[in-house]
């Protein structure tokens, strides 16, 4: 079968993609190589790393890696032991070195192994010379994002001027709050597609629609990401039902900002929230949400403000985890291979296959 599809640059003419990059495991296999090898991964927090030796690890692909601080540097590895491909790091902690978890052999955080047990006359072996395989990592404010493509163009260079776009929220002195994860039998795609459009927004949300000027609402694609404008509704005589209210707020729009292939940053004044979609099979994923603010409440769970706002977010996240699990199963149906796309409503989703399309063919 090819794996190759068709793809118009043309909206207006354009259908969506097959039905199959979403029912095919061999898509994933190639998006694993293609894409998830060469993008910008969020993978962790800076206060995971904050002091020296500190490390977390995370899966990339189907790559499993080390993020660390070695004093001033946070560095990143393959977390596979050169020997017989152990792991180097388990979980999370802090280590002055790595040991393997196999044969003991240990690295310091630059990487160079230190330490090869009863390895004596063994021929062209020098510990000095071997190194773990080091992968980019760069830091935003509080998240930290890998690339194990060591040739892929720097975070800020593919982000342009989105630190600049959201300065006024103050991202980047943002701290951590809380995590929610959710596995969703879809395909990752099917939730970032519904992730870039207003355009479900009046029928799956209605209770969001409610707070959300639909008729302004608009994407804007650029060459790696694209920028979701949502302006609060305004609020007229106080209405007890209104969640946001654009008149107490300094910036009176939500700014969702979309990262390809599988990152969202959503910002509001004063709290931000990441959501990161990995693909768990080729009609699964995990989608994890973390949330920062300006001012982190002691306990969440406790504050009556944040709880309102996760119960908010979840109400919201449980309409689109319902519409997404049905059209994943329908995406196999006998009947579907290609729809169109909404020229108004739908370019965020045109640009993400026309990315998908660039990387994939
Ligand atoms: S696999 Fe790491 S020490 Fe053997
Ligand atoms: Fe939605």
């Amino acid at each position: 079968m090819a794996l190759v599809f068709p793809f118009d640059p043309n909206i207006e003419r354009a259908a969506t993609i097959p039905a199959r990059l979403y029912n095919d495991p061999v898509y994933l296999e190639l998006e694993r190589e293609r894409i998830f090898a060469h993008t910008w991964q969020l993978v962790g927090r800076s206060d995971q790393v904050k002091e020296h030796g500190q490390f977390f690890t995370a899966t990339v692909g189907n790559d499993a890696i080390v993020v660390l601080r070695d004093r001033e540097t946070v560095r990143g590895f393959y977390n596979v032991c050169l020997h017989r491909a152990g792991p180097v790091a388990q979980g999370c902690g802090k280590r002055n070195t790595l040991q393997c978890r196999y044969h003991g052999w240990t690295y310091g955080l630059d990487g160079t192994l230190i330490r090869a047990p009863e390895m004596q006359g063994v021929e062209r072996f020098d510990p000095a010379e071997m190194h773990l395989v080091p992968i980019q990592i760069a830091t935003w404010g509080p998240l930290v994002f890998a690339n194990l493509d060591g040739k892929a163009p720097p975070l800020l260079d593919v982000l342009e001027d989105v630190p600049r776009r959201v300065a006024p929220f103050r991202c980047e002195e943002m701290a951590y709050v809380t995590r929610k994860e959710w596995d969703i039998a879809c395909n990752w795609k099917v939730y970032v597609d519904n992730y870039l459009e207003g355009y479900h927004l009046p029928v799956v949300h209605p209770g969001l629609h409610k707070e959300l000027d639909y008729d302004n609402y608009k994407v804007e694609p650029h060459r790696y990401f694209s920028i979701q404008h949502a302006p609060l509704r305004a609020v007229h005589g106080g209405n007890p039902d209104r969640r946001y209210d654009p008149a107490r707020t300094e910036v009176a729009e939500a700014v969702y900002v979309w990262l390809f292939p599988n990152m969202m940053l959503n910002v509001y004044m004063g709290q931000m929230q990441t959501n990161v979609v990995i693909p768990m099979g080729h009609d699964r994923c995990r989608v994890v949400f973390e949330w920062f603010s300006a001012a982190p409440p002691a306990d969440p769970a406790a504050d009556a403000e944040w709880t309102r706002l996760l119960a908010f977010s979840d109400e919201i996240q449980d309409e689109d985890i319902e519409i997404c699990e049905i059209v994943q199963r329908n995406l196999r149906s006998r009947v579907y291979d290609r729809g169109r796309y909404s020229a108004a409503r739908e370019n965020g989703v045109h640009h993400f296959h026309s990315l998908l399309h660039e990387f994939l063919t």
